[in-house]
């Protein structure tokens, strides 16, 4: 093996540069070439690359977004998009691919790997950590600090008005983001896509009963809701207000966005970053093809590609009932 490309794809996530730092390392230990491309799938169409040397990951570790810089691409779903990759790759005698991304970037990888006899490895890269096969994802511990950082300070001044608050976290269309932050932060209620029944809407009177009954039980205090987004159509701001006017109490929102896909990543995001790109260049030396790197029980797998998009990846059942539990109104009788 001689060289390798990598690039990064989709929405950034802090732990991204970790990981190109230990990919470009672990190839210059293994006398490979290192060359990444710009701008995710574009930049391979475009043929918008750069060398990477050691020298060029100095002091990048520490940082959020992408020195490669992200993109989405959607015309990559094209067999035309997908043959000119193929085509531009071999120009530049690429022997293998690794791609840092989400589920977006790893159907766009399944793609390629039809038109490209290339090897193909991607690393899970999302704040979502909707990817089915690793335990985390590069990014999504630190979304989650981030997350807890801004309900904290929330919940300041949430308590100093005993108002309600409604948070709308991010997570595309899965709770783990949410779940967590509502965890971390003593959430009193988490709306989850995986909480909420197939086809069912969000129960507003049970929102809205366990609002009253706690506060009815605790006395006037504040009240967290953490909610996923994409969950309720308009999000946390229609949803607020809805209950502002049912409720006829003030239910303030406040969208987190995307302050908590950048930032320095959090040590848990730089290890496994660093982990799983040093992991990818090994493998890739070694030969293999159309796998995922991913960390289960603080060990590295390797997951064949397919199997990453398979099944939906479920929430911790266990810290599910827990939350539930702490602020179930029968059970607790204070
Ligand atoms: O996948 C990461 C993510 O930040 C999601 O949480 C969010 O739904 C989406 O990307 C936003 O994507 P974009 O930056 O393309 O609007």
């Amino acid at each position: 093996m001689k060289r390798i490309a990598v690039l990064t794809s989709g929405g950034d996530a802090p732990g991204m540069n970790a990981c190109i730092r230990a990919i470009v390392l672990t190839a210059h230990r293994n006398q490979i070439e290192v060359i990444g491309y710009r701008h995710g799938y574009n930049g391979l169409l475009k043929r918008e690359y750069q060398p990477l040397h050691p020298g060029d990951v100095v002091n990048i570790i520490q940082r959020g977004g992408t020195i490669l810089r992200s993109a989405r691409c959607p015309e990559f779903v094209s067999t035309e998009s997908a043959e000119r990759a193929a085509q531009n790759l071999n120009d530049m005698h690429i022997d293998a691919l690794l791609i840092i991304g989400g589920n977006g970037s790893f159907m766009g990888a399944e793609h390629l790997g039809r038109h490209w006899d290339g090897q193909i490895i991607t690393l899970p890269g999302t704040i979502d950590n909707d990817i089915t096969g690793t335990d985390g994802t590069i990014g999504y511990y630190t979304a989650i600090d981030t997350a807890l950082e801004a309900i904290d300070k929330v919940r300041d001044t949430a308590d100093a008005f005993e108002r309600i608050f409604l948070i709308e976290v991010m997570g595309r269309h899965a709770g783990f983001i949410g779940l967590n932050a509502a965890i971390g932060s003593g959430a009193e209620q988490m709306l989850l896509p995986e909480l909420v029944d197939d086809g069912n809407a969000i129960d507003l009177k049970q929102i809205m009963r366990h609002v009253k009954v706690t506060r009815e039980k605790r006395g006037m205090c504040s009240y967290i809701i953490v909610i996923t987004e994409n969950l309720y159509p308009g999000g946390a701001n229609a949803l607020a207000t809805k209950l502002t006017e049912e409720m006829n109490v003030d239910c303030k929102p406040v969208i987190l966005g995307y302050i908590q896909r950048g930032g320095s990543p959090v040590s848990m995001d730089r290890i496994l970053a660093t982990k799983l790109g040093a992991y990818a260049v090994e493998a890739a030396r070694d030969g293999k093809h159309l796998i995922m790197i991913g960390e289960q029980n603080h060990n590295v797998v390797e997951i064949p590609l397919e199997q990453t998009r398979s099944s939906k990846k479920p929430l911790d059942p266990y810290l599910v009932e827990i939350q539930q539990d702490f602020f179930d109104l029968v059970k607790n009788p204070v």
